[in-house]
Formats: structure tokens, C-alpha cells, sequence
């Protein structure tokens, strides 16, 4: 298993070493256009190795020789978010980067699974497609386990109990409309609308949408890194060891859910193909109206791309 990490910056560079940690690769290359930053984080990297007494090469390079055959790519660079900006700020600037990213990968590993992390999201994701030419089945965003690891963690603080035992639903994509589902966020099996009042539930829910931002408004140089990079090893874990797991995922929607062209936050199975199937859930008339005014945002943005 060999897997390129594109853009060694806060996401890319901690990314590359949870997947050292956990041994998921025999081979990571980290690539960014800096000079040197790639080369001293990964060989600092590979150092931990035998501290963590996992086998796995880490190398660091400007250039997409070391990459080429590499089963997973996974694309994170490009600017990040500073306070008084949305992510769909960065889309100029995010989507010329990411379309020569993909372009020089795809030409080294034309079968790769490629999994995109880069903002606005959905969008970038949709870059990536198109320029590489690839199958929606190898090309997948990371953003929902994110936001539903987030409206855990904060259902968890509300009721004092295990994140462990908290399940979360969000649908739609990365951005301001994002649709967390109350009614399919669980405790133990038991719906959070059992366990809160109303005022609560929409509390936690608002305190999801403006997740992002609220580490962006500390941070003030940057955005997230530690959960992001975190959601993006549960995808790679899951077509690496092909488990199969439900997990929301940007994929481009050929029709299901009602929506058709874009790239948006869904239930997927991921499996050693990539994206194995879309699971579509039965939602309420308002559950659905936010859904397609969430993906009209993304078709909305896909349309001013000049590719
Ligand atoms: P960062 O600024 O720490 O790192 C970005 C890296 O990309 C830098 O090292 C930069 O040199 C590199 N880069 C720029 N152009 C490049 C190119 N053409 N080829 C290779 N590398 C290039 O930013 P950070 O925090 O790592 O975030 C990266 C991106 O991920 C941002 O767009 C951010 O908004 C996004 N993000 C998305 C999340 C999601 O849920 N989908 C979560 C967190 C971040
Ligand atoms: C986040 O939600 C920056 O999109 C990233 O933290």
C-alpha cells in the first residue's frame, strides 16, 4: 500500500503521521511546493518509526516522480481559512491549485482512489474529477465525518457521556447550509430528540454548522487540522482494510437523493474500490428542502469555475 500526501502543511503533514502511526501504508509520500518543509517532515517522521515500531518508509519530495503507482492520493493543498472568511473565499485561489495537483498525480497513479480534503470542499472535490478524469467510485471528499464527529463531541459535552456511545447524522455539503439530522443523531440507539429539548438540540446543531470557524477564530492563522486529519484516516482505514463502513462522504450525485451534478455530503460505503454504494435514507419534506438548498450552494459555486 503506497499513499501520497499532497500539501505538507497543518492537514497533510498530520495526516502523513497518523497513517505512519497506524501502519496503514508500507510507503507515505508527503508533496508540497515548499522546499525542504516536505523533506524535513517526513524524514522527522520516519525517525518516530522505529519509536512506534511500525515498518513504514516516509519520504518527502517537491516532485511527483516518488509518487507515482500510489493506491491513495490524497489532496490537501491550498490556502486555509482566516477569521471573516468562508470557505468558499478560497475558491480562486484552492481551485487552481488543486486542479494542477490532481492533474500531475493522476498522470503518475491512474488508479488511485483519490480523496480530497481541500476547501470549499464539495467544490474542489468536482476540480478533481474533472481534471483527472476519474470514476466517481475513486473520487471522495472528506468533510461529514468531520462535521458528525463535532456534533458528537458536542452531544457528548451536552448529556456528560462517552462520545463512544454517540452516533451523528449530517447531510449535505461542507458549508453554512450543512444538514445535521437530529433525528438520526443517537445516544446508545436513543435519538437526541429523546434527551433534549428543542432549544438544545438547535444550540448544538448551530455550534456544528460553525465548527469550522470557531477553531478559525482561535487559531486566527489557520483552520482545524487534529479532527480533520483524524476523519480523513477513518476513510483511508476503510478501503485500505476494505471494512466497508458507512460513513459520510462527498461523492458526485448522479440522481440520488433527487439531485444530479454535484458534488455533496452523503451516506457512502467505502470499501477497497472507493465509494462501493451511496445509501440514500428516507428524509422528511424539510429535511429535503435543506439538503437540495445545501447542494444548489455547491452547484451555485461549481458553475463560476473557470476550468
Ligand atoms: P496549510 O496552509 O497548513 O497547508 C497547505 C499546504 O499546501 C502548504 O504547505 C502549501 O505550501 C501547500 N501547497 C500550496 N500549493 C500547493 C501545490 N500546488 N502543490 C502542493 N502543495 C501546495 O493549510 P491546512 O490547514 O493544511 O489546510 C489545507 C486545506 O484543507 C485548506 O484548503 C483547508 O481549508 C482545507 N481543510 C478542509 C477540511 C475539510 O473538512 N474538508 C478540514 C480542514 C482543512
Ligand atoms: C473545517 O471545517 C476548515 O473546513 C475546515 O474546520
Amino acid at each position: 500500500m503506497k499513499i501520497t500526501v499532497i500539501g505538507a502543511g497543518n492537514v497533510g503533514a498530520t495526516t502523513a503521521q497518523r497513517l505512519a502511526d497506524k501502519a496503514l501504508a508500507n510507503e507515505i509520500v508527503l508533496v508540497d511546493v515548499l522546499e525542504g518543509i516536505p523533506q524535513g517532515k517526513a524524514l522527522d517522521m520516519y525517525e518516530a518509526t522505529p519509536v512506534e515500531k511500525v515498518d513504514t518508509r516516509v519520504l518527502g519530495t517537491n516532485s511527483y516522480d516518488e509518487t507515482a503507482n500510489s493506491d491513495i492520493v490524497i489532496i490537501t493543498a491550498g490556502i486555509a481559512r482566516k477569521p471573516g472568511m468562508s470557505r468558499d473565499d478560497l475558491m480562486n485561489t484552492n481551485s487552481a491549485i488543486v486542479k494542477s495537483c490532481a492533474e500531475s498525480a493522476v498522470a503518475k497513479s491512474p488508479n488511485a482512489i483519490f480523496i480530497v480534503v481541500s476547501n470549499p470542499l464539495d467544490v474542489m472535490a468536482y476540480v478533481a474529477m474533472k481534471v483527472a478524469g476519474l470514476p466517481r467510485h475513486r473520487i471522495i471528499g472528506m468533510a461529514g465525518i468531520l462535521d458528525t464527529a463535532r456534533f458528537r463531541s458536542f452531544i457528548a459535552l451536552e448529556l456528560n457521556v462517552s462520545v463512544e456511545d454517540v452516533n451523528a447524522f449530517v447531510l449535505g455539503g461542507h458549508g453554512d447550509t450543512m444538514v445535521p439530522l437530529a433525528r438520526y443523531s443517537t445516544v446508545a440507539g436513543i435519538p437526541i430528540t429523546e434527551l433534549m429539548d428543542s432549544a438544545t438540540v438547535e444550540r448544538l446543531i448551530k455550534r456544528t454548522r460553525d465548527g469550522g470557524i470557531e477553531i478559525v477564530n482561535y487559531l486566527k492563522t489557520g483552520s482545524a487540522y487534529y479532527a480533520p486529519s483524524s476523519a480523513t484516516v477513518v476513510m483511508v482505514e476503510s478501503i485500505v482494510k476494505d471494512k466497508k463502513r458507512i460513513l459520510p462522504c462527498s461523492v458526485y450525485l448522479q440522481g440520488e437523493y433527487g439531485l444530479n451534478g454535484m458534488f455533496v455530503g452523503v451516506p457512502v460505503k467505502l470499501g477497497k474500490s472507493g465509494m462501493e454504494k451511496i445509501i440514500e435514507v428516507k428524509l422528511n419534506a424539510d429535511e429535503q428542502a435543506a439538503l437540495a438548498k445545501s447542494a444548489g450552494d455547491v452547484q451555485g459555486n461549481i458553475a463560476k469555475l473557470k476550468l
